[in-house]
């Protein structure tokens, strides 16, 4: 069959557009409004943000290219693709295991993203209630650490937001992801600018942009910019196969290059706002800005408890981060999912049910890790800590450098030249040594430093 007649058995975008919403829709998620943050305050502010962003920019964009190329040539799941492009650049099928690994990465990831996408759940329903109205940092303190303390509780948001996402894998591409993606994702853009626009009134605005973008490089760490690298494949749903999934159901009229471009843009921009619209409320209020995972669920209800209307307010930010996260979360077990129908010929229903219900009893070490487990830690970290170390800092980069070397050196110039179309001879030289050379060189680095070898 000719490449440009293969098409993937489950599905197609509609249009170009379809597809920059849904990988938008993956992108954009937790990653940016509850991670970035959170990270960012713990460890140190700017220079954190500035790795950050020369990752996304020097990284992330070429290798979204080269991700979305590998997929919509392979029109297939990413284990499947791997295996037909291996053949194809007769090369070894070992190729594979980019494949396998990114397939587990999305399941281990939507384990503890369920979890969190729970605590979303939960204070949807905390604002609606009006539980914040008149909150001091130190009552949305205490309001979390009870909620989290509660295994039972956790587990049942956890539950319900894993229904929720496997309910719409269920429903496929067409059906269910092409409709999932079209909503709001605007609205939680303009209610985020809102929200910065709220931070500028707190006096402290100054004090926020200062800590997200005054250089400090005496905070800079190994392990800090190993997280910042983490972070940027993470956001960017880089390094596991969503991005190839997705790209296999992409028109082939569509550019790779500025689609890329345009979503690594929108994906940065939404992290950013978080920052400026979450620090100057950590400020004002006394509140700690390395408290880790809780900072958006014990700034914000502050913010919302105390501003006009802002029952209402909180109530619809709460229900848009829900949605951004669950565009994500299907995103997450798509490959898993796909992999079982093809290799099984299971219904899409029935691989639905299998994945979801396996991802649900992983996550309920990261309901525990919060309270009943809370204690027992593996090199310090706890089972969340470890899950999330192990997936963002060591399998998305790694499978980010196989990527980049697969379509860097093994893939033949004429075969990534016609995917990407690429007129200008020097942007396509400029993608050529990023993903050849400076990906994998900047990727080994960072490793190697944050392990102390370097
Ligand atoms: N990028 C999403 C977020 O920021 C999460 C996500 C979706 C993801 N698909 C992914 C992360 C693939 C890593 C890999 O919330």
């Amino acid at each position: 069959m000719k490449i440009s007649e293969r098409q993937s058995v489950h599905g197609q975008w509609s249009s170009r557009w379809t597809f920059i919403m849904a990988a938008t829709g993956a992108a954009v998620g937790l990653g940016n409004i509850w991670k970035f943050p959170y990270l960012t305050g713990q460890n140190g502010g700017s220079a954190f943000v500035l790795v950050y962003i020369v990752c996304v920019a020097a990284l992330g964009i070429p290798l979204m290219m080269a991700e979305i190329l590998l997929g919509r040539r392979g029109r297939s799941t990413p284990i499947r693709t791997m295996q037909v492009l291996a053949e194809e650049t007769n090369t070894t099928q070992w190729w594979q295991i980019i494949g396998w690994s990114g397939t587990l990465a999305g399941m281990l990831i939507l384990s503890y993203y369920s979890v969190i996408g729970g605590w979303t759940l939960a204070y949807i329903f905390k604002s609606i209630g009006g539980t914040f109205n008149g909150a001091s940092g130190q009552f949305a303190a205490d309001t979390f650490s009870a909620f989290t303390g509660s295994g039972t509780i956790l587990f049942i948001w956890h539950t319900v937001f894993m229904v929720l996402t496997m309910g719409v894998v269920a429903g496929g591409v067409q059906g269910g992801l092409e409709k999932a993606v079209q909503f709001l994702m605007p609205t939680l853009f303009i209610l985020l600018v809102l929200m910065v626009g709220y931070s500028m009134t707190t006096g402290f605005f100054g004090k926020g942009l200062a800590f997200l973008f005054t250089p400090d490089f005496s905070k800079l760490t190994g392990a800090s910019m190993l997280s910042a690298m983490g972070q940027a494949f993470f956001s960017l749903s880089l390094g596991m196969g969503t991005i190839m999934i997705y790209g296999s159901y992409v028109p082939r009229d569509t550019s790779i290059a500025s689609t890329s471009v345009a979503i690594a843009l929108a994906d940065t921009g939404v992290a950013l706002l978080a920052g400026m619209a979450i620090f100057p409320i950590v400020f004002a209020n006394n509140l700690e800005p390395g408290s880790g995972p809780g900072l958006i669920f014990q700034t914000l209800p502050v913010a919302f408890g105390n501003m006009t209307g802002g029952q209402a307010f909180g109530s619809l930010f709460f229900i848009l981060l829900l949605i951004a996260a669950w565009t994500s979360s299907i995103s997450l077990i798509e490959p898993l999912v796909t992999w079982l129908i093809e290799t099984y010929g299971m219904t899409r229903i029935k691989a639905s049910l299998y994945s979801g219900i396996f991802t649900w009893l992983l996550g309920l070490g990261t309901v525990w890790s919060f309270n009943r487990w809370a204690e027992l830690t593996f090199l310090g970290l706890t089972f969340f800590d470890l899950l999330d170390f192990v997936t963002s800092n060591l399998m998305l980069p790694l499978g980010g450098i196989l990527i980049a070397l697969f379509v860097g050196w093994l893939m033949r110039a004429d075969s990534t030249k016609a995917e990407l179309n690429i007129h200008n001879p020097a942007i396509y030289a400029a993608w050529q040594a990023l993903v050849r050379y400076i990906a994998p060189v900047a990727v080994f680095i960072v490793l190697l430093n944050a392990i102390g070898l370097l």
